[in-house]
């Protein structure tokens, strides 16, 4: 079910949203009965608690909604959605409590916690709904759940049912809804078209590795080109991976289902931008066919890559997207990739982290991770690692031995492609929830989309 609001009408059950100090006011206005109840209830407003206020008839007069305080809500995000899954069928309006950002966040909260991934079992749908708010830009938010959803779909699909073929279909899918321009480079062809290294990647699997490009948008606006990683499945190729490192790689599409998540939000508002979105779709898997460890392999870019893991595959098909991409220097380009483990060991798996050179990009960025409830925090492309990431034996080494700052080094590698481009980010997200949190079930997970879209805006206002 695509998320939705509920229409304002008059059988709207109000929902008052009580801080904890505002509770003693909070009582104060209720009608003596109202407030026994309330009382009797034993709700002290702490953060997710909920009470539902009857009528004399039995039906449901007022919901109150426990806010807590600062302390126990900044321990998480989207409170509201523990709100949200607790109240009894209804169609619910917030009446007060909230300042601007967290009526924001409420909102989108309540529509997150509305996901459900039932494509392979029933699963039981929430039943209280969420009456559009007042003081909210009810469109965008929309939107932003839209594309989080999207992404989430994409991800939490096995890839058995979300192969190369299959996330081209995605791809072809979102191109037709927005009628933006859709092609797709396939096998062989990747050689002609001098692509080698998604084709070295994906060549092994039976399904044929591909690029996937999508352009959008009128061609004098800001140019704004995506780039995401869409490996299948990573087995890590003949350098293999032990099943406990295995077991999650149907989400190492989590980068492509990103970019495109992003690329929906931008298409259905409408924003004023030149969009194009590349992804390499690829399995790296292993046959006979497979590349190997000591192959040395010639980027688009002409730089070579001694491979040293198969398994650091992911730098890999990004190089080649990224030097098409930089090709026509787009005015911003944006990478998103589950890359390297180390950047869940450096931030853990909420917060992904990036890196630009640009240092006002950087802030921009920081401060829309803070207004979007969607955190990131910046690393280094730090110059000095430079070093790690040149064997003898070629330009560049995929796997730098010692693993030290995996995240730096693997971003790194990806900066060497990017040249004509004056400002490029790259984000290394886990893209995925491993237990679940309020508004976020275990599973899929968008990162990063929303603090993007408005960073992307916040180019064209
Ligand atoms: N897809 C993985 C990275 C990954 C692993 C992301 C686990 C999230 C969770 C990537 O292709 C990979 O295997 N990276 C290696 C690189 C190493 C071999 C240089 C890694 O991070 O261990
Ligand atoms: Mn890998
Ligand atoms: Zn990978």
């Amino acid at each position: 079910m695509p998320p939705n609001f509920a229409p304002r009408n008059d059988n709207n059950i109000p929902l008052y949203v009580v801080n904890k100090d505002a509770l003693d006011h909070t009582l104060q206005q209720l009608e003596p009965p109202a407030r026994a109840w309330v009382i009797a209830s034993g709700f002290t407003a702490k953060l997710g608690q909920t009470c539902v206020i009857p009528e004399a008839d039995g039906s449901i007069q007022t919901v109150l909604a426990g806010w807590g305080d600062a302390k126990s809500r900044n321990r998480g995000r989207f409170h509201m959605a523990t709100i949200a899954a607790k109240l009894p069928a209804g169609d619910y309006k917030i009446e007060s409590g909230l300042n601007q950002f967290e009526r924001y966040e409420a909102a989108l909260a309540w529509l997150l916690g509305s996901y459900r991934f039932d494509r392979y079992t029933e699963k039981p749908a929430i039943k209280a709904r969420l009456v559009e708010p007042f003081g909210v830009e009810n469109a965008r938010v929309l939107a932003e759940a839209e594309g989080s959803f999207l992404t989430r779909d994409l991800i939490n699909t096995p890839t058995n049912d979300m192969g190369p073929e299959q996330l081209e279909t995605a791809f072809f899918d979102l191109a037709k809804k927005f009628k933006a321009r859709v092609s797709s480079i396939i096998g062989d062809d990747l050689l002609r078209e001098n692509l080698p290294l998604i084709h070295a990647v994906g060549r092994a699997s039976d399904q044929k590795p591909r690029l996937l490009d999508m352009i959008w948008g009128d061609e004098t606006h800001l140019k704004i080109t995506l780039v995401g990683k869409g490996v299948c499945f990573d087995t890590g190729g003949l350098n293999i991976k032990p099943g406990s490192s295995m077991g999650l790689m149907k989400k190492d599409m989590g980068g492509a289902a990103n970019v495109m998540g992003l690329a929906h939000m931008i298409m259905a508002l409408g924003l004023n931008v030149r969009l194009r979105v590349l992804v390499p779709a690829v399995e790296n898997s292993i046959s006979a066919g497979a590349f190997r460890p000591q192959d040395v392999l010639t980027s688009r870019k002409g730089l070579t890559v001694e491979i040293n893991n198969t398994d650091a595959e992911g730098r890999l098909v990004l190089a080649d997207a990224l030097a098409m991409a930089d090709e026509e220097s787009p005015d911003l380009l944006i990478c998103m990739a589950t890359l390297t483990g180390a950047a869940r060991v450096a931030l853990g798996p909420d917060m992904p982290p990036f890196f630009t050179d640009d240092s006002k990009l950087a802030h921009k960025i920081a401060a829309a991770a803070k207004a979007t409830a969607d955190p990131l925090w910046r690393l280094p492309f730090w110059d000095a690692y430079e070093g790690m990431i040149e064997p003898d034996m070629a330009d560049l080494d995929n796997a730098p031995a010692g693993g030290m700052a995996g995240a730096i080094t693997a971003a790194l590698f990806l900066r060497r492609f990017v040249e004509n481009t004056p400002q490029f980010v790259h984000l290394d997200m886990y893209g995925w929830t491993p237990t679940a949190k309020p508004g976020q079930p275990k599973g899929g997970e968008a990162q990063s989309i929303r603090a993007m879209l408005q960073v992307i805006e916040g180019f064209i206002t």
